[in-house]
Protein backbone atom coordinates (compact mmCIF):
# COMPACT_ATOMS: atom_id res chain seq x y z
CA UNK A 1 0.00 0.00 0.00
CA UNK A 2 1.10 3.22 -0.90
CA UNK A 3 1.09 6.03 1.96
CA UNK A 4 0.16 9.54 1.10
CA UNK A 5 2.92 12.10 2.08
CA UNK A 6 2.31 14.76 4.79
CA UNK A 7 0.55 17.33 2.58
CA UNK A 8 2.37 21.25 3.31
CA UNK A 9 -0.08 23.83 4.27
CA UNK A 10 0.18 27.41 2.54
CA UNK A 11 -0.92 30.50 4.23
CA UNK A 12 -0.10 33.45 2.51
CA UNK A 13 1.15 35.74 5.37
CA UNK A 14 0.62 39.63 4.81
CA UNK A 15 -1.14 43.10 7.00
CA UNK A 16 -3.60 45.63 5.58
CA UNK A 17 -0.85 47.89 5.42
CA UNK A 18 2.67 49.00 3.68
CA UNK A 19 5.19 47.42 5.34
CA UNK A 20 4.42 44.50 6.98
CA UNK A 21 7.61 42.05 7.68
CA UNK A 22 10.08 43.06 4.98
CA UNK A 23 10.73 46.49 6.19
CA UNK A 24 12.13 48.69 3.23
CA UNK A 25 10.80 46.84 0.37
CA UNK A 26 7.78 48.97 -0.05
CA UNK A 27 9.89 51.16 -2.33
CA UNK A 28 11.38 48.59 -4.31
CA UNK A 29 9.85 49.89 -8.09
CA UNK A 30 8.00 46.56 -8.47
CA UNK A 31 6.39 46.99 -4.89
CA UNK A 32 2.71 47.52 -4.71
CA UNK A 33 1.60 47.35 -0.90
CA UNK A 34 1.00 50.99 -1.64
CA UNK A 35 -1.96 50.17 -3.22
CA UNK A 36 -3.44 48.04 0.14
CA UNK A 37 -6.34 50.70 0.31
CA UNK A 38 -7.98 49.55 -2.96
CA UNK A 39 -10.38 46.32 -3.38
CA UNK A 40 -8.35 45.19 -6.58
CA UNK A 41 -5.53 44.92 -4.81
CA UNK A 42 -6.57 41.96 -2.27
CA UNK A 43 -9.51 40.56 -4.86
CA UNK A 44 -6.92 40.02 -7.35
CA UNK A 45 -4.07 38.57 -4.68
CA UNK A 46 -7.10 36.34 -3.08
CA UNK A 47 -7.66 34.96 -6.93
CA UNK A 48 -3.54 34.61 -7.22
CA UNK A 49 -3.61 32.82 -4.34
CA UNK A 50 -6.28 30.96 -5.16
CA UNK A 51 -4.73 29.48 -8.46
CA UNK A 52 -1.89 28.40 -6.48
CA UNK A 53 -4.09 26.58 -3.89
CA UNK A 54 -3.22 28.40 -1.05
CA UNK A 55 -5.10 26.75 2.21
CA UNK A 56 -5.38 30.51 3.06
CA UNK A 57 -4.78 33.78 3.61
CA UNK A 58 -3.25 34.88 6.93
CA UNK A 59 -3.70 38.73 7.95
CA UNK A 60 -1.63 39.85 10.88
CA UNK A 61 -2.71 43.20 12.37
CA UNK A 62 -2.25 45.92 15.05
CA UNK A 63 -3.25 48.16 17.37
CA UNK A 64 -1.20 50.62 18.47
CA UNK A 65 1.67 52.02 16.95
CA UNK A 66 5.43 51.05 17.05
CA UNK A 67 7.09 54.13 19.30
CA UNK A 68 9.57 51.76 21.39
CA UNK A 69 12.76 52.48 19.29
CA UNK A 70 14.10 56.10 19.73
CA UNK A 71 11.24 56.81 22.28
CA UNK A 72 9.12 57.70 18.83
CA UNK A 73 7.20 57.21 16.35
CA UNK A 74 9.14 59.05 13.29
CA UNK A 75 10.97 56.12 11.76
CA UNK A 76 7.22 54.49 12.01
CA UNK A 77 5.81 56.35 10.01
CA UNK A 78 8.91 57.57 7.76
CA UNK A 79 9.06 53.58 6.76
CA UNK A 80 5.34 52.91 6.95
CA UNK A 81 6.66 50.36 10.24
CA UNK A 82 3.09 48.68 9.91
CA UNK A 83 1.45 52.34 9.90
CA UNK A 84 -0.56 53.62 8.76
CA UNK A 85 -2.78 50.32 9.03
CA UNK A 86 -6.17 48.97 8.27
CA UNK A 87 -9.35 46.85 9.33
CA UNK A 88 -8.53 43.64 8.14
CA UNK A 89 -11.53 42.42 8.94
CA UNK A 90 -13.27 43.98 6.17
CA UNK A 91 -11.23 42.52 3.31
CA UNK A 92 -13.00 39.54 4.27
CA UNK A 93 -15.85 39.63 2.55
CA UNK A 94 -14.31 41.24 -0.83
CA UNK A 95 -12.10 38.44 -1.08
CA UNK A 96 -14.59 35.94 -0.81
CA UNK A 97 -16.63 36.82 -3.50
CA UNK A 98 -13.98 36.19 -6.02
CA UNK A 99 -13.11 32.96 -4.47
CA UNK A 100 -14.45 29.42 -3.39
CA UNK A 101 -11.93 27.43 -1.01
CA UNK A 102 -9.30 30.01 0.24
CA UNK A 103 -9.09 30.34 3.76
CA UNK A 104 -9.20 33.57 5.98
CA UNK A 105 -7.00 33.53 9.09
CA UNK A 106 -7.71 36.93 11.14
CA UNK A 107 -6.07 38.79 13.48
CA UNK A 108 -8.29 40.61 15.85
CA UNK A 109 -6.81 41.54 19.43
CA UNK A 110 -8.89 39.41 21.98
CA UNK A 111 -9.45 43.04 24.49
CA UNK A 112 -10.54 45.31 21.38
CA UNK A 113 -14.35 44.84 21.44
CA UNK A 114 -16.97 43.22 23.61
CA UNK A 115 -17.09 39.52 22.88
CA UNK A 116 -20.97 39.97 22.24
CA UNK A 117 -20.25 42.23 19.64
CA UNK A 118 -16.84 40.69 17.64
CA UNK A 119 -19.33 36.98 18.23
CA UNK A 120 -21.52 38.84 16.10
CA UNK A 121 -19.01 40.06 13.36
CA UNK A 122 -17.01 36.55 12.93
CA UNK A 123 -20.64 34.69 12.40
CA UNK A 124 -21.44 37.26 9.82
CA UNK A 125 -18.05 36.34 7.97
CA UNK A 126 -18.45 32.77 8.70
CA UNK A 127 -21.87 32.51 6.63
CA UNK A 128 -20.50 35.41 3.72
CA UNK A 129 -17.45 32.77 3.65
CA UNK A 130 -19.61 29.69 3.87
CA UNK A 131 -17.45 28.28 6.40
CA UNK A 132 -14.09 29.58 5.56
CA UNK A 133 -13.35 32.21 8.55
CA UNK A 134 -10.60 31.90 10.84
CA UNK A 135 -9.59 33.84 13.64
CA UNK A 136 -6.11 34.55 15.01
CA UNK A 137 -6.30 35.58 18.55
CA UNK A 138 -3.64 37.83 20.29
CA UNK A 139 -3.62 39.52 23.38
CA UNK A 140 -0.98 42.35 22.41
CA UNK A 141 2.01 43.40 23.83
CA UNK A 142 1.74 47.89 22.79
CA UNK A 143 1.53 50.03 25.29
CA UNK A 144 0.64 52.53 23.13
CA UNK A 145 -2.24 50.43 21.73
CA UNK A 146 -3.39 49.92 25.92
CA UNK A 147 -3.33 54.45 25.80
CA UNK A 148 -5.59 54.37 22.89
CA UNK A 149 -7.94 52.12 24.00
CA UNK A 150 -8.54 54.81 27.32
CA UNK A 151 -5.37 52.59 29.83
CA UNK A 152 -2.61 54.14 31.16
CA UNK A 153 -0.77 50.83 29.94
CA UNK A 154 -1.07 47.40 28.71
CA UNK A 155 -2.61 44.83 31.23
CA UNK A 156 0.27 42.16 32.58
CA UNK A 157 1.32 39.84 30.57
CA UNK A 158 -0.07 36.34 32.06
CA UNK A 159 -3.54 38.28 32.95
CA UNK A 160 -3.81 39.44 29.00
CA UNK A 161 -4.78 35.49 28.86
CA UNK A 162 -6.60 35.23 31.56
CA UNK A 163 -8.57 37.62 30.30
CA UNK A 164 -8.45 36.18 26.76
CA UNK A 165 -9.49 33.27 28.45
CA UNK A 166 -13.10 34.46 29.73
CA UNK A 167 -13.36 36.01 26.58
CA UNK A 168 -13.42 32.88 24.79
CA UNK A 169 -15.73 31.57 27.14
CA UNK A 170 -18.39 33.97 26.46
CA UNK A 171 -17.60 33.57 22.45
CA UNK A 172 -18.32 29.75 22.67
CA UNK A 173 -21.32 30.07 24.76
CA UNK A 174 -22.70 32.57 21.87
CA UNK A 175 -21.45 30.17 19.00
CA UNK A 176 -21.84 27.04 20.39
CA UNK A 177 -24.75 27.32 22.89
CA UNK A 178 -26.97 30.02 22.31
CA UNK A 179 -28.83 28.58 18.88
CA UNK A 180 -29.48 24.31 18.35
CA UNK A 181 -28.68 23.11 15.40
CA UNK A 182 -32.58 22.87 14.23
CA UNK A 183 -33.90 26.28 15.41
CA UNK A 184 -33.98 27.76 11.83
CA UNK A 185 -37.13 26.84 10.33
CA UNK A 186 -37.45 29.78 7.49
CA UNK A 187 -40.92 28.06 6.66
CA UNK A 188 -42.79 30.84 5.34
CA UNK A 189 -46.17 28.43 5.05
CA UNK A 190 -46.25 28.03 9.02
CA UNK A 191 -45.10 31.80 9.12
CA UNK A 192 -41.87 30.69 11.47
CA UNK A 193 -38.29 31.83 10.39
CA UNK A 194 -37.15 30.58 13.76
CA UNK A 195 -38.57 28.23 16.54
CA UNK A 196 -38.39 30.14 19.91
CA UNK A 197 -38.19 27.02 22.17
CA UNK A 198 -34.32 26.16 20.38
CA UNK A 199 -32.87 29.72 20.89
CA UNK A 200 -31.48 30.19 24.37
CA UNK A 201 -30.29 33.13 26.14
CA UNK A 202 -26.53 32.84 27.73
CA UNK A 203 -25.56 34.08 30.84
CA UNK A 204 -21.61 34.53 31.93
CA UNK A 205 -20.91 35.91 34.91
CA UNK A 206 -16.99 36.10 34.68
CA UNK A 207 -13.99 37.28 36.52
CA UNK A 208 -13.32 39.84 33.63
CA UNK A 209 -16.52 39.84 31.45
CA UNK A 210 -20.52 39.56 32.08
CA UNK A 211 -22.67 38.91 29.01
CA UNK A 212 -26.48 38.22 28.68
CA UNK A 213 -28.70 37.28 26.04
CA UNK A 214 -29.03 36.06 22.48
CA UNK A 215 -26.45 35.24 20.08
CA UNK A 216 -27.48 37.69 17.39
CA UNK A 217 -26.66 35.42 14.64
CA UNK A 218 -28.06 31.77 13.32
CA UNK A 219 -25.54 29.20 13.30
CA UNK A 220 -23.19 29.40 10.49
CA UNK A 221 -21.37 26.42 8.66
CA UNK A 222 -17.97 26.67 11.11
CA UNK A 223 -19.97 28.10 14.46
CA UNK A 224 -16.91 28.87 16.14
CA UNK A 225 -14.13 29.97 12.95
CA UNK A 226 -10.97 28.10 12.97
CA UNK A 227 -8.90 29.24 16.65
CA UNK A 228 -5.37 30.40 15.24
CA UNK A 229 -2.93 31.40 18.12
CA UNK A 230 0.42 32.65 18.14
CA UNK A 231 2.40 33.27 21.00
CA UNK A 232 4.80 30.87 22.71
CA UNK A 233 5.74 32.41 26.12
CA UNK A 234 4.34 29.86 29.13
CA UNK A 235 1.21 31.33 29.54
CA UNK A 236 0.88 31.53 25.89
CA UNK A 237 1.44 27.52 25.80
CA UNK A 238 -1.13 27.07 28.00
CA UNK A 239 -3.12 29.01 26.11
CA UNK A 240 -2.86 27.55 22.95
CA UNK A 241 -2.92 24.12 24.02
CA UNK A 242 -6.41 24.59 25.70
CA UNK A 243 -7.88 26.60 22.47
CA UNK A 244 -5.99 26.36 19.19
CA UNK A 245 -6.32 24.91 16.33
CA UNK A 246 -3.49 26.08 14.75
CA UNK A 247 -0.39 27.80 15.95
CA UNK A 248 2.02 30.43 14.14
CA UNK A 249 5.24 29.98 15.82
CA UNK A 250 8.99 31.54 15.42
CA UNK A 251 12.02 29.25 14.44
CA UNK A 252 15.46 30.09 13.09
CA UNK A 253 16.86 26.58 12.60
CA UNK A 254 15.12 22.95 12.52
CA UNK A 255 15.86 22.31 16.19
CA UNK A 256 13.73 24.93 17.21
CA UNK A 257 11.04 24.07 15.55
CA UNK A 258 11.17 20.67 16.46
CA UNK A 259 11.73 21.29 20.21
CA UNK A 260 8.94 24.36 20.06
CA UNK A 261 6.85 21.42 18.13
CA UNK A 262 7.11 19.26 20.86
CA UNK A 263 6.31 21.30 23.70
CA UNK A 264 3.05 22.71 22.18
CA UNK A 265 1.79 19.31 20.75
CA UNK A 266 2.48 17.80 24.42
CA UNK A 267 0.65 20.40 26.18
CA UNK A 268 -2.74 19.92 23.72
CA UNK A 269 -2.45 16.29 24.87
CA UNK A 270 -2.14 17.32 28.84
CA UNK A 271 -5.51 19.12 27.92
CA UNK A 272 -7.08 16.31 26.71
CA UNK A 273 -6.95 16.41 23.09
CA UNK A 274 -4.76 14.61 20.34
CA UNK A 275 -1.59 16.11 19.70
CA UNK A 276 -2.59 16.17 16.48
CA UNK A 277 -5.47 18.63 17.23
CA UNK A 278 -3.28 21.84 16.16
CA UNK A 279 -1.71 22.14 13.09
CA UNK A 280 1.36 24.43 13.03
CA UNK A 281 2.75 26.95 10.79
CA UNK A 282 5.95 28.11 10.82
CA UNK A 283 6.84 31.77 8.94
CA UNK A 284 8.88 31.82 6.10
CA UNK A 285 10.35 33.68 3.94
CA UNK A 286 10.90 32.13 -0.30
CA UNK A 287 12.92 34.24 -2.78
CA UNK A 288 12.97 31.82 -5.53
CA UNK A 289 13.44 32.13 -9.22
CA UNK A 290 14.26 29.74 -12.65
CA UNK A 291 17.28 29.53 -11.66
CA UNK A 292 20.22 29.42 -8.55
CA UNK A 293 21.93 32.17 -9.97
CA UNK A 294 18.56 34.45 -10.64
CA UNK A 295 17.34 33.47 -7.03
CA UNK A 296 20.69 34.59 -5.39
CA UNK A 297 20.47 38.53 -7.91
CA UNK A 298 16.69 39.17 -7.05
CA UNK A 299 17.78 38.32 -3.02
CA UNK A 300 20.84 40.75 -3.40
CA UNK A 301 18.50 43.52 -5.11
CA UNK A 302 16.04 42.87 -2.61
CA UNK A 303 18.66 43.56 0.17
CA UNK A 304 19.67 46.78 -1.47
CA UNK A 305 16.04 48.21 -0.90
CA UNK A 306 15.37 46.67 2.77
CA UNK A 307 16.07 48.83 5.54
CA UNK A 308 17.20 47.10 8.83
CA UNK A 309 17.01 49.88 11.39
CA UNK A 310 13.18 49.07 9.97
CA UNK A 311 13.52 46.08 10.82
CA UNK A 312 15.40 47.17 14.54
CA UNK A 313 12.33 49.51 15.32
CA UNK A 314 9.68 47.03 14.75
CA UNK A 315 11.80 44.61 16.91
CA UNK A 316 11.92 47.06 19.61
CA UNK A 317 8.21 47.40 19.55
CA UNK A 318 7.88 43.56 19.64
CA UNK A 319 9.93 42.95 22.74
CA UNK A 320 9.89 46.48 24.34
CA UNK A 321 13.39 46.89 24.18
CA UNK A 322 14.99 50.19 23.19
CA UNK A 323 17.54 49.25 20.76
CA UNK A 324 18.56 52.66 20.09
CA UNK A 325 20.14 52.96 23.46
CA UNK A 326 22.71 50.26 22.57
CA UNK A 327 26.30 50.46 20.26
CA UNK A 328 26.27 48.06 18.17
CA UNK A 329 28.35 45.18 19.69
CA UNK A 330 27.01 45.69 23.36
CA UNK A 331 25.40 43.03 25.35
CA UNK A 332 21.87 43.62 25.10
CA UNK A 333 19.83 42.72 28.65
CA UNK A 334 17.16 41.11 27.08
CA UNK A 335 15.65 40.40 30.35
CA UNK A 336 11.44 39.93 31.57
CA UNK A 337 9.58 41.86 29.41
CA UNK A 338 5.53 42.90 29.45
CA UNK A 339 5.95 42.93 25.76
CA UNK A 340 6.00 39.52 23.57
CA UNK A 341 7.95 36.94 25.01
CA UNK A 342 8.05 35.14 22.15
CA UNK A 343 9.83 37.99 19.92
CA UNK A 344 12.63 37.64 23.05
CA UNK A 345 13.18 33.54 22.97
CA UNK A 346 15.31 33.32 20.19
CA UNK A 347 17.35 36.47 20.14
CA UNK A 348 18.03 36.06 24.01
CA UNK A 349 19.02 32.11 23.38
CA UNK A 350 21.45 33.56 20.71
CA UNK A 351 22.84 36.23 22.63
CA UNK A 352 22.59 38.66 19.67
CA UNK A 353 23.84 41.85 19.89
CA UNK A 354 22.15 44.80 17.83
CA UNK A 355 24.92 44.48 14.95
CA UNK A 356 23.27 40.96 14.95
CA UNK A 357 19.69 41.91 15.07
CA UNK A 358 20.67 44.60 11.91
CA UNK A 359 22.19 41.24 10.00
CA UNK A 360 19.14 38.91 10.97
CA UNK A 361 16.20 41.19 10.76
CA UNK A 362 17.50 43.03 7.42
CA UNK A 363 15.33 40.11 5.14
CA UNK A 364 12.92 37.88 6.50
CA UNK A 365 12.52 39.31 9.88
CA UNK A 366 12.21 36.75 12.47
CA UNK A 367 11.08 34.02 10.43
CA UNK A 368 13.97 31.93 8.26
CA UNK A 369 14.69 32.69 4.48
CA UNK A 370 15.46 30.47 1.80
CA UNK A 371 16.84 31.55 -1.22
CA UNK A 372 16.92 29.43 -4.41
CA UNK A 373 15.52 27.78 -7.70
CA UNK A 374 12.53 25.37 -7.70
CA UNK A 375 14.08 22.00 -6.68
CA UNK A 376 16.10 24.34 -3.81
CA UNK A 377 13.31 25.53 -2.03
CA UNK A 378 10.74 22.46 -2.07
CA UNK A 379 13.91 20.40 -0.74
CA UNK A 380 14.33 22.75 1.93
CA UNK A 381 10.42 23.61 2.88
CA UNK A 382 10.34 19.34 2.72
CA UNK A 383 13.17 18.88 5.15
CA UNK A 384 11.74 21.95 7.38
CA UNK A 385 8.24 19.61 7.62
CA UNK A 386 10.00 16.63 8.53
CA UNK A 387 12.88 17.30 10.81
CA UNK A 388 10.97 20.73 12.92
CA UNK A 389 8.19 18.59 12.69
CA UNK A 390 5.73 21.25 11.43
CA UNK A 391 2.76 21.30 9.49
CA UNK A 392 3.41 24.05 7.17
CA UNK A 393 3.89 28.06 6.24
CA UNK A 394 2.77 31.39 6.84
CA UNK A 395 4.60 32.86 3.77
CA UNK A 396 5.88 36.32 4.46
CA UNK A 397 5.43 38.59 1.43
CA UNK A 398 9.04 40.65 -0.55
CA UNK A 399 8.05 42.33 -2.62
CA UNK A 400 4.20 42.06 -3.76
CA UNK A 401 2.32 40.48 -5.94
CA UNK A 402 5.54 39.17 -7.06
CA UNK A 403 7.00 37.04 -4.90
CA UNK A 404 3.74 34.92 -4.28
CA UNK A 405 3.50 34.68 -8.25
CA UNK A 406 7.14 33.86 -8.03
CA UNK A 407 6.45 30.65 -5.37
CA UNK A 408 3.02 29.79 -7.48
CA UNK A 409 4.99 29.55 -10.45
CA UNK A 410 7.94 27.93 -9.67
CA UNK A 411 7.69 26.54 -6.22
CA UNK A 412 4.37 24.94 -6.41
CA UNK A 413 4.73 22.66 -9.42
CA UNK A 414 8.04 21.23 -7.49
CA UNK A 415 6.31 20.75 -4.43
CA UNK A 416 3.50 18.89 -6.06
CA UNK A 417 6.00 16.78 -8.23
CA UNK A 418 7.19 15.17 -4.75
CA UNK A 419 3.29 14.31 -3.98
CA UNK A 420 4.18 16.93 -0.79
CA UNK A 421 1.53 19.75 -2.17
CA UNK A 422 -2.48 19.01 -2.93
CA UNK A 423 -3.19 19.34 -6.68
CA UNK A 424 -6.72 20.53 -5.88
CA UNK A 425 -8.89 21.61 -3.30
CA UNK A 426 -11.05 19.11 -0.85
CA UNK A 427 -14.40 20.43 -0.53
CA UNK A 428 -16.17 21.63 2.58
CA UNK A 429 -15.43 24.70 5.04
CA UNK A 430 -11.79 25.26 6.02
CA UNK A 431 -11.78 22.94 9.29
CA UNK A 432 -13.02 20.04 7.27
CA UNK A 433 -10.29 21.26 4.68
CA UNK A 434 -7.40 21.52 7.09
CA UNK A 435 -8.33 18.21 9.10
CA UNK A 436 -9.85 15.86 6.91
CA UNK A 437 -13.00 15.68 10.05
CA UNK A 438 -16.26 18.14 10.48
CA UNK A 439 -16.90 21.74 9.85
CA UNK A 440 -17.62 21.75 13.33
CA UNK A 441 -14.89 21.91 16.55
CA UNK A 442 -14.56 18.02 17.28
CA UNK A 443 -16.38 17.27 20.84
CA UNK A 444 -12.94 16.77 22.62
CA UNK A 445 -12.27 21.05 22.32
CA UNK A 446 -13.47 22.35 25.48
CA UNK A 447 -15.38 24.80 23.49
CA UNK A 448 -17.62 21.83 22.31
CA UNK A 449 -18.30 21.46 25.84
CA UNK A 450 -20.57 24.87 25.95
CA UNK A 451 -23.25 23.10 23.65
CA UNK A 452 -26.63 22.48 24.76
CA UNK A 453 -27.24 18.34 25.31
CA UNK A 454 -29.19 17.16 22.15
CA UNK A 455 -33.02 16.37 23.08
C1 LIG B 1 4.61 34.49 14.99
C2 LIG B 1 3.84 35.51 15.79
C3 LIG B 1 2.93 36.34 15.14
C4 LIG B 1 2.21 37.29 15.85
N1 LIG B 1 1.35 38.13 15.20
C5 LIG B 1 0.70 39.10 15.88
C6 LIG B 1 -0.16 40.02 15.24
O1 LIG B 1 -0.38 39.99 14.03
N2 LIG B 1 -0.77 40.97 15.99
C7 LIG B 1 -0.58 41.07 17.35
O2 LIG B 1 -1.17 41.94 17.97
N3 LIG B 1 0.22 40.19 17.98
C8 LIG B 1 0.86 39.24 17.29
N4 LIG B 1 1.69 38.38 17.95
C9 LIG B 1 1.79 38.53 19.40
C10 LIG B 1 1.17 37.39 20.18
O3 LIG B 1 -0.06 36.99 19.72
C11 LIG B 1 1.12 37.66 21.67
O4 LIG B 1 0.08 38.57 22.00
C12 LIG B 1 2.43 38.20 22.16
O5 LIG B 1 3.49 37.54 21.53
C13 LIG B 1 2.57 38.00 23.67
O6 LIG B 1 2.49 36.66 23.99
P1 LIG B 1 3.77 35.76 24.29
O7 LIG B 1 4.52 36.46 25.36
O8 LIG B 1 3.17 34.45 24.67
O9 LIG B 1 4.57 35.69 23.04
C14 LIG B 1 2.41 37.41 17.25
C15 LIG B 1 3.31 36.57 17.89
C16 LIG B 1 4.03 35.63 17.18
C17 LIG B 1 4.98 34.74 17.91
Amino acid sequence: MVTKKKQILLNAFNMNCVGHINHGLWAHPRDHSDHYKTLNYWTSLATTLERGLFDGIFLADILGVYDVYQSSVDLTLRESIQLPVNDPLLLVSAMAAVTQHLGFGVTVNASADAPYIFARRMSTLDHLTNGRIGWNIVTGYLDSAARGLGLDAQVEHDSRYDRADDYLTVLYKLWEGSWEDDAVLADKQKRVYADPTKVHPIDHQGQFYRSQGYHLAEPSVQRTPILYQAGTSGRGRQFAARHAECIFITATDKNAARATTRTLREAVAAAGRKPDDVKIFLGMTVITDHSAAAAQEKHAEYVRYANPEAGLAHFSASTGIDFSRYDLDETIAYGASNASQSATQIAQQRGWTKRQLLQELAIGGRYPVVVGDAATVADELSAWIDEGEIDGFNLTRTVVPESFEDFIDIVVPALQDRGIYKTAYAEGALRRKLFSEGDRLPDRHIGASYRRPRG
